[in-house]
């Protein structure tokens, strides 16, 4: 385990906000974990888990909590007659990790592909796009329980994954995830379903689709629609997808007929992005500040340079009273502000 002292988070979080951490823990395996148990580290201090970084803002200029960035690392795979199953650390980069997977022919996250962050925050806020969630492959994982000093296995079910959200999203720092276990097929099946990646494939046979050309097409959608982190810092979708009721729906489109929405039962998930876009904040920069939405994506919040925390805050708060003012509907954050 090493230990930081006042030490800039510029680098430990895709946004970019240079605030300041009083104490920086990096854990790099299980054992460390089990040594601050015994020494009452958890029953002393309050303290925040970070993973890649990738969906935190971090709104004061100064982390008063411990920071425990988790740096568990490993890869385990085991073969199937028709499936692969693997066991990933909670600390490995979740783009290097699905490359390894593709590596080893074993499939059904592509659709995954180069989403920022690490394996074990995947499953805490149930990481998807283009038609896929991460819970459709996930098996089990391992988590330390701070509470009673234990490691826990959690099954699929325990873990009450919904859209963007898990058990461990609701129950922050009583458990740490430690490794993550998948079960991936060892036959490709392409999910195309997603508008992009049809059109993409239009000239192909289905049976043609390779999946290192499936990955690629993921990889350029995301480039194109997305800002980069490393480009421009920010924390992917900064909001959730709104889901309403089919009545209110019907009601929103008579008023506003371009409101796109996925009809899912008498649910509708509506396009945050897309609110956004309509309320004329797309592009917006803040006076003064390197805070903005993204004029690639109206989801995206990011940092031009230089932004601190309580403005990219202060950002989120306008975005929220604009959407409202018009569509009287409320937008909920997908990052966790610390
Ligand atoms: N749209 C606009 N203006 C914009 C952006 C989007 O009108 O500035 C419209 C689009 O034209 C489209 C709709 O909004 O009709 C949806 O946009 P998109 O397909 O880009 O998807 P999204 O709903 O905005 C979600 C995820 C993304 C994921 C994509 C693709 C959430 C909160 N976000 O975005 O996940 O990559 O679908 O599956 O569910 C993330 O979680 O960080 C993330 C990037």
């Amino acid at each position: 385990m090493i230990e930081y002292k006042n030490i800039s988070l510029e680098s430990f979080n895709t946004f970019a906000i240079n605030a300041i951490a009083s104490t920086l823990l990096v854990i790099e395996s299980e054992s460390d974990l089990m040594d601050l148990y015994k020494s009452d580290f958890f029953e002393s201090n309050e303290f925040i888990v970070l993973g890649g970084g990738s969906n935190v803002v971090f709104v004061d200029d100064n982390v008063k909590k411990h920071i425990l960035k988790i740096e568990i690392k490993g890869l385990e795979f085991e073969d199937f007659a028709d499936s692969k199953s693997i066991i990933a650390g909670a600390g490995e980069n979740w783009h290097e990790f699905l490359e390894n997977c593709i590596r080893y022919q074993a499939y059904g996250m592509e659709n995954l592909a180069l989403i920022p962050g690490t394996v074990g925050a995947a499953p805490i806020q149930n990481i998807g796009a283009y038609g896929v969630e991460q819970e459709s492959c996930f098996e089990s994982l391992r988590a330390f329980d701070v509470k009673y000093g234990q490691f826990t296995t959690f099954a699929h079910d325990d873990c009450q994954f919904a859209y963007r959200d898990s058990f461990f999203k609701r129950n922050k720092n009583r458990y740490i995830i430690t490794s993550v276990k998948y079960q991936l097929s060892n036959e490709f099946s392409p999910n195309i379903s997603y508008k992009d990646l049809s059109d993409r494939f239009a000239e192909v046979k289905f049976e043609d689709i390779k999946p290192t050309e499936m990955f690629e097409a993921i990889c350029d959608i995301r480039r194109r629609k997305i800002p980069y982190p490393e480009n421009t810092p920010n924390a992917g979708s900064f909001f959730k997808n709104p889901e309403i009721c089919l009545e209110s729906y019907e009601l929103l489109k008579s008023n506003f007929p371009e409101i796109g929405g996925f009809i899912n039962g008498d649910k509708v998930k509506i396009y945050a992005g897309q609110l956004i876009d309509l309320v004329g904040l797309k592009g917006y920069k803040m006076a003064d500040s390197g805070a903005g939405v993204s004029d690639k994506h109206a989801l995206v919040l990011v940092n031009y340079g230089g932004a601190i925390g309580r403005e990219v805050f202060e950002l989120s708060e306008l975005i929220i009273k604009s959407v409202h003012a018009k569509f009287g509907i409320k937008l909920e954050r997908e990052v966790n502000l610390v």
